[in-house]
């Protein structure tokens, strides 16, 4: 196979997701770590590419350093309970100057970092927007909690009306009281809500960590509700990653398809996470991401990239397009996140309609070692028994091993159904065969 150049396979990757996102909603939660002087110029240019992609953003932003130094400068001393910060008049006052502040160092690298972006004049309007209606959390075990609010409503149309006129709209964690209180709100749940309240297509949050770390100490490249609910129950991770979490689960709740949380200062971890198949980061959605389906037409091309190179390495026979359009109902691929990482295929027999051929199973090299290759012989296993399928056989040059590990016996190719054995006889293939009794396993 002539080698790709790798610029050329990144851009590949990359064009569905730059499709898909184009005219897509995404609130971008930037925790108050990463607003600083390294942080902030790289982040601004990867926002500024993405919106001139199309993508309508929402840049939500955290304060909780800023509000934690600026306190500690003055003075002001600082209380919390069940880790939410006690927000007292002197420390709202704190609130409002770190706010100011850190919004104008937002739209100051937001204006520099238009550099990256295929329109290089056009400066692009960021709007701030009071968004965000809030009521006060009010006394929590007997523990006034002052002005720490939580969000009471948000003002969706308000955003819309905003990113429809072309600009990022950008979102302080306070929130105003009917009756003109502000509040100083967690930005997690900020993001949270307004991502639920604009239905966005999804969350980020951009962290000091690379995503979210397991109890085995590994980072989770992606997680469904149930299991980050598991992570959450577990007590394993610290308090600001827990209440992180929380919001991203409450998100899913809420409709959000994907939650995304990454590393929002190793550059352009962004861009990683959203534009390449692997992502950068810990990626969140309702459902588990793996689905076992039946083929289509339109998989063909797809399904003939992933068979390619093991063809050309002797391991599978070869199949051309046309081969694969006649059969591709006897395909079974296995996706992880849309992106397909392996088939196989059930072919039957019609004049020997208890036995069937798992033919074509094939994992792709990346996606090897995690149990695709077992979840595919599984679901094959499944729709052979429904099919009413007694024998199953699996012809293969390099792989006997794998599936006499999963109960398969050596057999003999006279055993094969009779228009089977011809076709074996005419290659050269010399594949051994391997048969699962399907009537002696447990369903
Ligand atoms: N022979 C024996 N064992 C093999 C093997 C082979 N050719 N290929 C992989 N394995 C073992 C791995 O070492 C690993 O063992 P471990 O769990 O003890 O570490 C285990 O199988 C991995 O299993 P799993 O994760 O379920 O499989 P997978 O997703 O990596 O997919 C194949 C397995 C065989 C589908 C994949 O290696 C592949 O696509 N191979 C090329 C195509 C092929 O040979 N297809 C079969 C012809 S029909
Ligand atoms: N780029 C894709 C997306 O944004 C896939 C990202 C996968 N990320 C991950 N951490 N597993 O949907």
């Amino acid at each position: 196979m002539t080698d790709i150049h790798p610029f050329v396979r990144a851009f590949r990757e990359a064009a569905p997701y730059i499709h898909y996102l184009r005219g897509k909603t995404l609130v971008v939660c930037l925790d108050s770590a990463l607003s600083d002087e390294a942080a902030l110029p790289l982040l601004a240019a990867d926002l500024n590419l993405l919106a001139a992609l199309g993508v309508r953003l929402v840049l939500v932003y955290g304060l909780q350093r800023q509000v934690e130094d600026l306190c500690r400068q003055n003075g002001i001393g600082l209380a919390y309970h069940r880790e939410r910060r006690i927000t007292t008049e002197a420390v709202l006052q704190q609130v409002k100057q770190a706010s100011g502040s850190v919004a104008a160092d937002i739209q100051a690298a937001l204006s520099l970092g238009f550099a990256h972006a295929p329109q290089p004049v056009k400066r692009l309007p960021v709007v701030c927007g009071n968004v965000l209606w809030a009521r006060p959390l009010g006394v929590w075990d007997g523990v006034d909690m002052q002005y720490s609010g939580q969000v009471r409503k948000t003002d969706a149309v308000a955003v819309n009306r905003y990113l429809d006129g072309g600009s990022i709209v950008l979102v302080a964690p306070v929130g105003i009281s009917p009756i003109g209180q502000l509040y100083s709100l967690s930005a997690y749940e900020a993001a949270q809500e307004i991502a639920v309240a604009v239905k966005a297509e999804k969350l980020l949050f951009l962290i000091e960590e690379n995503g979210i770390f397991g109890q085995d100490g590994n980072i989770c490249h992606t997680l469904n509700a149930q299991e980050a609910e598991e992570i959450l129950r577990s007590g394993c991770l610290k308090n600001d990653t827990e209440q992180l979490l929380q919001a991203a689960v409450q998100a899913l709740d809420g409709g959000v398809s994907r939650v995304q949380i990454l590393s929002g200062r190793n550059n352009g971890d962004v861009l990683r996470e959203l534009f390449t198949r692997h992502g950068a980061g810990t990626s969140l959605s309702r459902q588990a991401m793996t689905r076992i389906r039946t083929a289509q037409e339109s998989d063909i091309p797809e399904l003939a990239a992933l068979l390619a190179p093991l063809e050309e390495q002797g391991i599978l026979r070869r199949r051309d397009k046309a081969e694969l359009e006649r059969h591709i109902r006897r395909f079974f691929l296995l996706e992880n996140d849309r992106q397909l990482y392996g088939c196989v295929a059930l072919r039957t027999f019609a004049d020997a309609p208890h036995i069937g051929e798992l033919e074509c199973l094939a994992v792709s090299r990346e996606a090897r070692d995690s149990g695709y290759g077992e979840q595919l012989l599984a679901h094959l296993l499944k729709e052979a028994r429904r099919a009413g399928i007694q024998r199953l056989f699996a012809l293969t040059t390099q792989t006997a091993d794998w599936f006499a590990e999963r109960g398969f016996q050596a057999a003999s190719a006279d055993e094969l159904p009779f228009e089977r054995q011809e076709i074996y006889r005419s290659n050269r293939r010399q594949s051994k065969v391997m048969v699962l009794d399907l009537s002696l396993q447990a369903a």
